[in-house]
């Protein structure tokens, strides 16, 4: 079964053709980077405008790569929340278009959910696991017990890892997103350098898994503008290691911690944070754990998730009807999700 994926809540432009869940036949992912730069961040208006200009030859384009002519789609999955509202409504009602004029099953998709399943497309992966959802919009571990069904232990309580890394990036002037050239400079600087300080939120039960960046995040900057002031000797180097040392440490403190309470051994990651090679490091040498990331290409946002887990969603045969609304937030504090 051939399900052809639309991905479009967030700057990201993306369709993709993805045969029984796994066979990816194409996967292209338009970014718009460009036009957010000069804004340090995403502008919703100018990401759902752009959507409506590049949605119909992405799709066009994703069928050629495929090799798949429009008769030769099965169904349409689509991503439906949480997401930009004006982003997300375009590729939703893309979509519906799509499967309405060729009379097929829609399938509406959950961008957390997608990213969760992005390594399955890659390999055969075993439930139940501890999933760990790391982005610009989102900081989830999570005990993953089917593709559309967790259980939520801990999320950021201000900013997302990647918005943390992002925000410092700025900082340092280094555009926008700046998680990869974070990531990059670090590789020349001492991640021991300086100490920065880690958010101690995790004495009651509730916050057990949570964590926090915007501390970390405010010492970043404070100990830049030092530099910048010239009081501060070390190299932009050092902070870069030791910003992304730290942020990586919180994250893997609590996932470790996640993982003895759970008695789960295998961790899958996803979200673009997931690319941050220190994390890959780190994860990949603790004894005892398996950990699973997907290749570059699937940590970012791209319509192959989507249409991998819009098969096992058809499958279970929940389709949607053209009454299929987009939504913007989901609540994390919920511990189950959806
Ligand atoms: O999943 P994604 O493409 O979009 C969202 O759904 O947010 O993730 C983008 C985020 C950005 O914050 C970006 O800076 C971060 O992922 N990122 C990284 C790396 N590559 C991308 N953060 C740290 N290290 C990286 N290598
Ligand atoms: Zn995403």
């Amino acid at each position: 079964m051939k399900v052809l994926g639309i991905e479009s809540s967030c700057d990201e432009c993306s369709a993709a053709v993805v045969e029984d869940g796994q066979r990816v036949l194409s996967n292209l992912v338009l970014s718009q980077v460009d036009l957010h730069k000069p804004y340090y961040g995403v502008v919703p208006e100018i990401a759902s405008r752009q959507h409506v200009e590049w949605i119909r030859g992405v799709v066009e384009d994703a069928l050629a790569e495929a090799g798949v002519p429009i008769a030769g789609i099965d169904a349409v999955a689509v991503t439906r929340r949480p997401g930009l509202i004006g982003s997300l409504l375009v590729g939703l009602s893309f979509a519906k278009g799509f499967a309405w004029a060729r009379r097929l099953p829609l399938v509406g998709v959950d961008h957390i959910l997608a990213h969760l399943y992005a390594p399955h497309l890659e390999r055969d992966i075993q439930y139940p696991y501890l999933g760990l959802l790391v982005s610009g919009g989102h900081t989830i571990i999570a005990r993953v017990e089917r593709w559309d069904s967790i259980e939520v232990l801990g999320t950021t309580i201000d900013d997302a890892c990647g918005e943390a890394f992002d925000k410092v990036a700025k900082h340092y002037g280094m555009g926008f997103p700046g998680g990869v050239a974070i990531d990059r400079l670090s590789k020349s600087g001492d991640p021991e350098a300086f100490r920065f300080p880690k958010p101690n939120l995790h004495k009651g039960d509730d916050a057990r898994y949570d964590v926090s960046y915007s501390g970390l995040k405010t010492a970043v900057i404070h100990q830049l503008d030092q530099f910048w002031n010239g009081k501060a000797e070390r190299s932009l180097a050092n902070i870069a290691a030791s910003f992304q040392r730290t942020a990586i440490e919180i994250l893997v403190d609590r996932v470790l911690l996640a993982a003895r309470d759970t008695g789960l051994r295998r961790i899958v990651a996803g979200g673009g944070v997931a690319a941050n090679s220190r994390l890959r490091e780190r994860l990949a040498a603790e004894p005892g754990l398996e950990a699973i990331f997907p290749s570059l290409a699937l940590c970012t946002d791209n319509a192959a998730m989507v249409a991998g887990l819009g098969w096992q969603l058809l499958r279970d045969g929940k389709t949607a009807g053209l009454d299929l609304n987009a939504e913007a937030r989901v609540s994390m504090f919920k511990r189950r999700y959806p």
